[in-house]
């Protein structure tokens, strides 16, 4: 049976529709802020690995969540862009305006319906909440067909009431029912539940899509996700690396994977061009400061590595006994030697396609180049791993206000280190010298001099890009500020130039937040 869908068309019914939420419930959680030329470059990143419907952001939350909206809007091709709002009118206008020009677009608007929520959030009567629902996705039926309607904390809601809602929505225009397990309580066996009743008795269930939306608090989130498409959702609401609120939501990686792995348990397709899985996953741990954990499920760094003798020895006999799925399809190259200092511009911009970074503007590209061809001269191998480091670098703050130009730095066992810093602000290059308690700290303080700020310290990590003594270092700095909390990253061969370019990415991103007027508490 297939299903007539405004936006999608005839959709078959194995056809599983994967609607991503990184930039809305993955942005929202602490850290994982992202600014708008950071979210353009994420989006498009989504949009080449496949996803159907990317939920761009909550329009009315702030100015900047508008902007990012209605840039990704207009500038993203091929995925349904959609907007989230709650129900008010001001909420639906935003989403409706911000989403308008897309090629193809979305309001998703949400309502709690769980007796606990609507006492003590909402302070509503169920037949109130119940004409909420109603009017809301009639208003945002006004200015688009697709409309997709969530009862926020569904898990938790009474059946019948439950169902009500839902029927209500349906007959309201909605055309994605999506039904949230918002606090991460439900298990495999509530989605069977709760799907199955809504499909058998809900009037009108057979004209929409149901969708699912899972957060991670018990660790179930793919699994509730696999449940509910057992039991009919087509929908699958998810987040690259699952970031999102608390624990997250279901991670877009895994639930493609298990669906691509395992036809015979998970009949349905999905559009996700898997190969280009790892490459996303880590566009978004460079974008916000955050690695996987090394045992992470499809995309951690140890997900493909056999140590122990027996698997490897099984591997190499024949990688199906220990390998349920290759690296390729993940997009896992092995490391390859790329290049070497004699390539040229035009073999750089071949190699950034081969590596799905698309088109990049001239500038960027110059920049970008000149930073290979420095890390040509100092490093003996450069992996692909190395030109994605310094690429993201260059391509995701190209739009910073600060930017690092040069460093010296004097260090060692006898008295205090000195450090020569040249930042370009706004345009204009300045220099400062700093001595400090030693490179990290002498810099740190240079950084201050040049552009004065009140953010603390408050977490310096440092990691290696590929192997080996000459490997570039990749470090992450976390600044706070008035309860702000912001993650930056850089990578160098030389671990202090590693150091400035993260703590001048987190100040970045702490000016961008600071320019956002503070977002209303979002309950989502
Ligand atoms: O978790 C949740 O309930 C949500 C809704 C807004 C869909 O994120
Ligand atoms: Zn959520």
């Amino acid at each position: 049976m297939t299903i007539n869908h405004p936006n999608f068309g005839e959709i078959a019914s194995d056809r599983v529709i994967i609607f991503d939420t990184t930039l809305r419930d993955g942005e929202q959680s602490p850290g994982f802020s992202m600014n708008l030329a950071e979210k353009l470059r994420m989006a498009e990143a989504l949009a080449e690995l496949g996803v159907d419907v990317i939920e761009a952001g909550f329009p009315i939350a702030s100015p900047g969540d508008f902007e990012s909206v209605q840039s990704i809007a207009r500038s993203i091709k091929g995925p349904v862009i959609a907007g989230l709002a709650r129900t008010s009118r001001n909420d639906i206008l935003a989403a409706a305006e911000a989403v308008k020009d897309a090629e193809r677009r979305r309001i998703h608007t949400f309502l709690s319906t769980s007796p606990l929520h609507m006492k003590y959030k909402l302070r509503m009567e169920p037949e109130a909440v119940l004409q909420l629902a109603i009017d809301s996705v009639t208003l945002a039926r006004q200015y688009t067909d697709d409309v997709e309607w969530s009862a926020e904390d569904g898990s938790r809601t009474e059946p019948d009431f439950l169902c009500r809602c839902v029927e209500a929505a349906i007959r309201a225009g909605a055309t994605t029912i999506n039904i949230p397990d918002t606090v991460g309580y439900a298990l495999p066996a509530d989605m069977t539940r709760i799907f199955t009743m809504l499909r058998e008795r809900v009037p009108g269930a057979e004209r929409v899509i149901f969708s699912t939306h899972n957060h991670n608090d018990l660790g179930l989130a793919v699994a509730n996700t696999l449940a509910a498409v057992a039991a009919g959702a087509r929908q699958i609401e998810c987040t690259i690396n699952g970031i999102g609120e608390r624990a997250g939501n279901a991670a877009l990686e895994e639930v493609a994977m298990a669906i691509r792995t395992r036809p015979d348990a998970v009949p349905c397709r999905s559009n996700i061009v898997t190969e280009r899985i790892m490459m996303t996953s880590k566009l978004l741990s460079t974008i916000t400061g955050f690695d996987v954990q090394p045992n992470k499920a499809i995309v951690g760094r140890n997900a493909f590595a056999h140590e122990s003798g027996i698997h490897q020895d099984g591997v190499l006999k024949n990688a199906a006994t220990y390998e349920i799925m290759t690296p390729e399809s993940v997009g896992l190259t092995k490391n390859s030697l790329v290049m070497g200092k004699h390539s040229g511009r035009a073999a750089f911009r071949d190699k950034l396609r081969a590596l799905g970074y698309g088109e990049i503007g001239d500038n960027q590209l110059n920049d970008a180049f000149r930073r290979f061809k420095d890390l040509a001269d100092r490093k003996k191998v450069v992996y692909d791993e190395d030109i994605s480091a310094l690429v993201d670098d260059e391509v995701v703050r190209g739009n910073d206000r600060i930017r690092f130009v040069s460093l010296d730095v004097h260090s060692g066992s006898r008295g205090p280190a000195r450090a020569t810093l040249e930042l370009e602000i706004d345009g204009a290059v300045s220099q400062a010298d700093a001595t400090g308690d030693g490179p990290v700290d002498a810099t740190f303080n240079a950084v201050q001099t040049l552009f004065p700020h009140t953010a603390k310290l408050v977490l310096f990590s440092i990691g290696a890009v590929t192997e080996g003594t000459d490997a570039q270092a990749r470090t992450t700095v976390r600044l706070e500020e008035g309860g702000k909390m912001v993650d930056g990253q850089g990578a160098d061969t030389d671990t202090i130039v590693a150091a400035t370019r993260a703590y001048i990415h987190a100040l970045n991103k702490l000016l961008v937040k600071r320019a956002r007027t503070e977002p209303e508490a979002l309950s989502a």
